[in-house]
């Protein structure tokens, strides 16, 4: 039954943009009898809900899945295999977390799910991707702004068109052990950027996007694409006054998976159809920014 129909799995599904993103790609026509979706949840009750919130459509299946777990992601995959004839079209990476305080196992935690997460499930399934599938990182526009305030060294490191996977790893992990030393300014992390559990994981997504990207291009026609949905209100950030809707975002989302590959670039970072930089050249911005997160940052405490 999966030779004609595409798999799509969307991970952090149950709600937010993840949950939106599910329901573009049911919304979408040929969906209505074309597609499989699998809708992750690390939580199998909220994913029940979801499914139900969606009217329990037949061709959405829940799919658990806890990204920060090695065990969950095996278990997800063997799961595809068996199911669905071990095929996947595409994957939408969308969980992720962002923890209100800055301590270094939340640190940790947000490498977790936002980084490691993201590189193991894709090291799991793009062998599982059929021939011109994508793969999306849903990672989001602090990362440019926050690598503005990292050194020219880091800068060059963070964008080097040789950086590899494993090369990038080492450079989480310094950030990692820096991070858990306070010796962040000295491997040339400014202190000044805010919730760095947060915005260096999406940093380094973006980065990760592109090492994949060239890692897998080669040996498969896959396509993978960063995407920033916005600044959308939802849980994450507390469904913050003034943002625009989730699903919104998810039409950012869904504007690489729906637009002919030879009109984006490999491994390019997308939001709202428009390629962005990986790092933010508007000091301005940045400023702004970092102001913006100061006031966040005392509302939290
Ligand atoms: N909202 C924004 O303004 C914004 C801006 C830029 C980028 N983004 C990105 O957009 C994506 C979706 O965020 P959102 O705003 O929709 O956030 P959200 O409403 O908090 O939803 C996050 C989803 O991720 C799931 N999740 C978290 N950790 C997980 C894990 N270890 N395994 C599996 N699922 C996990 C959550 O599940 P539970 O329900 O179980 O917690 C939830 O379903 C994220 O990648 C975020 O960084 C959001």
């Amino acid at each position: 039954m999966t030779e004609q129909k595409r798999v799509i799995l969307v991970t952090g599904a149950n709600k937010g943009i993840g949950f939106e993103v599910v329901k573009k790609f049911l919304d979408q026509s040929s969906s209505k009898n074309n597609d499989i979706i699998l809708l992750g949840s690390r939580d199998i009750k909220r994913g029940e809900d979801a499914i139900q919130r969606l009217g329990s459509p037949s061709n959405v299946h829940l799919l658990q899945l806890d990204t920060s777990s090695k065990e969950s992601i095996l278990a997800a995959t063997n799961e595809i295999r068996q199911k669905y004839n071990g095929h996947l079209d595409i994957l939408i990476n969308n969980a992720a977390i962002a923890p209100k305080d800055q301590s270094v196992e939340a640190t940790k935690s947000a490498f977790e799910t936002n980084y490691y997460g993201i590189k193991i499930l894709n090291e799991n399934l793009i062998p599982l991707i059929r021939k011109h599938g994508r793969v999306i990182n849903v990672a989001s526009g602090v990362g440019p702004l926050v690598s503005y305030l990292f050194s020219k060294e880091l800068q060059e490191k963070y964008t080097s068109p040789t950086l590899t996977t494993p090369e990038l790893d080492h450079i989480v992990q310094e950030f990692l052990s820096a991070y858990g030393s306070d010796n962040l300014e000295r491997i040339g992390y400014s202190s000044e950027i805010p919730f760095p559990s947060y915005t260096v994981s999406k940093a380094a997504l973006i980065a990760l996007t592109r090492c994949q990207a060239r890692q897998y291009c080669k040996d498969k026609n896959l396509f993978i694409y960063s995407v920033c949905p916005g600044f959308c209100a939802t849980d994450l950030n507390g469904n913050a006054a003034g943002a625009r809707s989730a699903a919104l975002g998810a039409d950012s989302i869904m504007y690489v998976i729906n637009t002919p590959t030879n009109e984006l670039e490999n491994g390019a970072f997308y939001q709202d159809g428009k390629q962005l930089p990986y790092i933010c050249d508007d000091e301005a911005k940045v400023k702004g920014f970092v102001e913006h997160s100061k006031t966040l940052f005392k509302e939290k405490q």
